[in-house]
């Protein structure tokens, strides 16, 4: 039976991304004959306006039905005023939780090429590999009692930071489980110094690293880590966290690699089907002009054949070409460092000149 792959264009540059993955995955279906049926739909800002709502219930439901999501991006000031249940986000959150996707995986990497465009010096970055594991349907995202309370004197606010046992177990065994297949080195984050969720967040992780005894474990304060990621980033390998904690971490990961215009990310249920999109937003700036670097987008792309659609082969293709674009000097507008660089239609064309010649 034939993969289905649903694509969510959403809104700004996420448009102009997922076209090039699309060509990309047409390319390789054609070519090595794979049984994907490809499907498009609306969500976010976009479908906001055509619909009312930024993910109908035909999305949702394509969605929970498809083997991988390709997402884009969504977003925009157009729609910055509009109640939480309308605001593009949501389409996000909604589709996190619904479809269960609890483990966020969010590699930070870099290509030496591009070593200048890191804010940080050379000797600091050069070669940096982590993986963030960030948990994604639980935590102050979700917890719930939540609210705004606006008849009292004085009003006030409020969310719940709650995990469960099971929540923690799935996402450190799906960290543990990473490192051993990398590095072998686990950095579990939290603020155990001041939050019970956090305490119970490092007993539980604390006694599971027994039975992984090949995996170094170390524990660290999320205050500390940020520090840390700016000091010395490559003392890490895998790092897991918490919902909030791993938001706000993996933004430093990736601009410490210079371009966040590189880097994918996955978030997957326990099948390990998944919802696949880039690290950066729908960046309204430059959308719809040709400039945004597709790279995360189908850097996207390899890791839905990795982990949803089983056909590593190709991922490890379209993962060693991106590799050799940017070493044969190809550059888009955010890496570029002069006037010389491609249009985002170009990318993926080349890509495909590049996986062709292999
Ligand atoms: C992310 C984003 C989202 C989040 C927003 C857009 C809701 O920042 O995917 O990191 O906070 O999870
Ligand atoms: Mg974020």
């Amino acid at each position: 039976m034939s993969k289905k792959v649903l694509v969510l264009p959403g809104d700004g540059i996420g448009q102009e991304v997922t076209a090039s993955a699309v060509e990309v995955l047409d390319f390789i279906t054609d070519e090595y004959n794979l049984d994907f049926s490809v499907a498009s739909m609306s969500v976010g800002g976009t479908a906001f306006n055509k619909y009312g709502t930024p993910i109908p219930n035909e999305v949702l439901n394509a969605a929970k039905d498809a083997d991988a999501i390709l997402f884009g991006a969504v977003g925009g000031t157009e729609w910055d005023h509009l109640d939480w249940k309308d605001r593009p986000e949501n389409a996000l959150l909604t589709l996190r939780k619904e479809l269960n996707l609890f483990a966020n995986l969010r590699p930070a990497f870099l290509f030496n090429e591009l070593s200048e465009a890191s804010p940080l010096k050379k000797e600091i970055i050069n070669n940096l590999d982590i993986l963030i594991v960030r948990e994604l349907t639980g935590g102050i995202y979700f917890g719930e009692p939540r609210g705004i309370v606006s008849n009292k004197e004085p009003n006030y606010a409020f969310n719940t930071m709650i995990y469960n046992e099971e929540e923690i177990r799935r996402i450190a065994k799906v960290a543990f489980e990473s490192a051993q297949k990398r590095n072998k080195k686990l950095c579990s984050v939290e603020k155990a110094n001041v939050l019970e969720v956090s305490k119970f967040w490092r007993s539980i992780v604390t006694e599971m690293s027994s039975d992984y005894p090949d995996v170094e474990l170390s524990h660290q304060l999320a205050d500390n880590t940020a520090m840390q990621l700016v000091l010395n980033p490559n003392q890490f390998d895998v790092i897991v966290s918490s919902n909030l904690f791993g938001d706000i971490l993996s933004d430093i990961a990736a601009t410490l690699t210079g371009s966040i215009g590189m880097l994918p990310s996955a978030s997957l249920d326990s099948s390990f089907k998944g919802m696949f999109e880039p690290c950066h937003g729908s960046a309204p700036d430059i959308a719809g002009k040709n400039l945004a670097n597709p790279l995360a987008m189908i850097s996207s792309l390899s890791m839905a054949l990795r982990y949803s659609l089983n056909e590593i082969d190709m991922s490890d293709k379209i993962d060693n070409a991106i590799k050799k674009f940017i070493q044969a000097g190809n550059r888009t507008m955010d890496i570029a460092t002069d006037e010389d660089y491609l249009m985002t239609s170009d990318v993926a064309k080349k890509i495909i000149e590049i996986i062709k010649d292999e």
